[in-house]
Parts: structure tokens; C-alpha cells; sequence
């Protein structure tokens, strides 16, 4: 397996692997209207810590999606550890394997950024219900980059673009979605953040790249603090 830094997520096993972390999803949930007769797709569910508080907390029916196959087998051993009955489907958010107009909710944390996000969010859209929500959490480019900074930062997380809050509220609008709210994910100390949240479940055998990633993600989180930032984007259609 390549050492990318996604790569590594999965084999680090890290559970709220998004800023803020299972601390912010909860306060994010409050504001919704759950109950267990809702159904929720979580896409890109990593080891799927998300997923799991939603069953266990709403009682609903929830799906977890994730296109990376060590991902999807934490989550099944989380699912499984804590009874929860929760269907793992393994799949691309660029061409979601679900009939039109399924979910009532969908969440993306630290997800679509990583995507061709155009294609993703009109597949959103589209397995989504007319009166459904997509919550998503995202990172933002605050300001103007150097060429340098803008490669460095894409080649390290292979994502094609980085977005400004206004880029993402064109594309969801684009694909369907008329109103976008938008919330700015303040975080006091990013890297004492993930501290607090992270969560790990290792595998077996670790190259010692991974490490090495990972520091290096903690790097740039604290040299771009100032130029990356993160919106909560809530979505209707
Ligand atoms: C930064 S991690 C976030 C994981 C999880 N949402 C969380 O907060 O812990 C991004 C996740 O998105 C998944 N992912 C990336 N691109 C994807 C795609 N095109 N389709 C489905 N999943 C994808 C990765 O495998 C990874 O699990």
C-alpha cells in the first residue's frame, strides 16, 4: 500500500479523523432532527466512530461508506465490538452505489475535499431525499497561497484544489443544493485538538513512513494555520 497520507489514516486507525472530532460531530447532531425512523449515510466513515455514535445515540439506520477496504474492516470490528447493526458498503462517493432519494441525512467529514467534488456532491444530491440535510465538514483556503504552498499542500494530501468557503458554496449550489449555511469550525489549538480526539486502532505492520506522515500533516497544521481553515456546510436542497 502507497504510504499517501490517507493511507495512513487507515492503517494508524485514526477515529475522528476530522477537526474538531467526535467532540464537534455530537454539538453538529444536536441542532438535528433525528429520531430512529431517519436513515443516514456517513461517506468516507473511516473507521467509522461517527456512524457508530449516530446508531447508538439516535437508534436510526445508518450506512457507512468508505473507499479504502482497512477502513471499512475497523469499522466493521467497531460495528461488531459494540453490536451495532450497521450496513458497510464499500464504494466511491463519485458514484454512490444507492438508489435516488434514500437518505435523510448524509455527513462528510474531512471527506469530499479529497474527491472530485463536483461529481460527489451532485451524487449527494441525488441519494439524498427533497427534504433531506447534508452536513459537511470541510477544509477551506482562508487566503491567497503561494504556487509553492498551494503544490506542497496538494501533492501531501493529493487533493486536486483547495477550496475557498465561497468556491464550496458554488459548487453545492451548482449541484443542486439552494441553500447552504455556513459555520466557521473554531478550534483554540488544532494540533491540542486532535490530541484530544484522536483515536487509534493500528495495524499490524506499519511502515515507518506512516509515522513520518503523520508528523508531517502536524507540520503543516501548524504552518498554514493562518491560510487553512475549516466551515461546517449544511446543506438542503
Ligand atoms: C480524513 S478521512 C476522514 C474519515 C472520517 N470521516 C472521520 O472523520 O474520521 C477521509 C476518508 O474519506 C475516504 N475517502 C476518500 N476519498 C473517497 C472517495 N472518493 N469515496 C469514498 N471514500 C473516500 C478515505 O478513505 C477516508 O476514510
Amino acid at each position: 500500500m502507497k504510504p499517501t497520507y490517507l493511507n495512513c489514516l487507515s492503517l494508524l486507525g485514526v477515529g475522528g479523523a476530522h477537526p474538531g472530532g467526535l467532540k464537534l460531530t455530537k454539538d453538529i447532531l444536536l441542532k438535528e432532527d433525528i429520531d430512529k425512523t431517519k436513515k443516514a449515510l456517513d461517506i468516507g466513515c473511516g473507521t467509522g466512530q461517527t456512524s457508530a455514535f449516530i446508531a447508538n445515540q439516535y437508534e436510526c439506520d445508518v450506512t457507512a461508506l468508505d473507499s479504502n477496504y482497512v477502513m471499512l474492516e475497523k469499522s466493521r470490528e467497531r460495528f461488531s465490538e459494540l453490536s451495532l447493526s450497521i450496513d458497510i458498503v464499500h464504494g466511491y462517493v463519485e458514484n454512490l452505489p444507492f438508489e435516488n432519494l434514500l437518505f435523510d441525512l448524509i455527513l462528510s467529514e474531512s471527506v469530499l475535499a479529497f474527491t472530485n467534488t463536483s461529481k460527489s456532491i451532485s451524487e449527494v444530491k441525488r441519494v439524498l431525499k427533497p427534504c433531506g440535510v447534508l452536513l459537511a465538514i470541510e477544509m477551506v483556503c482562508e487566503r491567497e497561497l503561494s504556487n509553492e504552498a498551494r503544490t506542497e499542500i496538494q501533492d501531501f494530501y493529493e487533493v486536486s484544489h483547495l477550496l475557498s468557503e465561497n468556491d464550496w458554496i458554488t459548487i453545492f449550489r451548482a449541484n443542486g443544493f439552494g441553500q447552504v449555511n455556513v459555520e466557521k469550525v473554531k478550534l483554540k489549538n488544532e494540533l491540542n485538538d486532535l490530541d484530544n480526539t484522536a483515536e487509534f486502532s493500528l495495524s499490524e505492520n506499519i511502515p515507518d513512513d506512516c509515522f513520518y506522515i503523520l508528523k508531517k500533516h502536524e507540520y503543516f497544521t501548524d504552518l498554514y494555520r493562518d491560510s487553512l481553515g475549516f466551515r461546517i456546510f449544511r446543506c438542503n436542497i
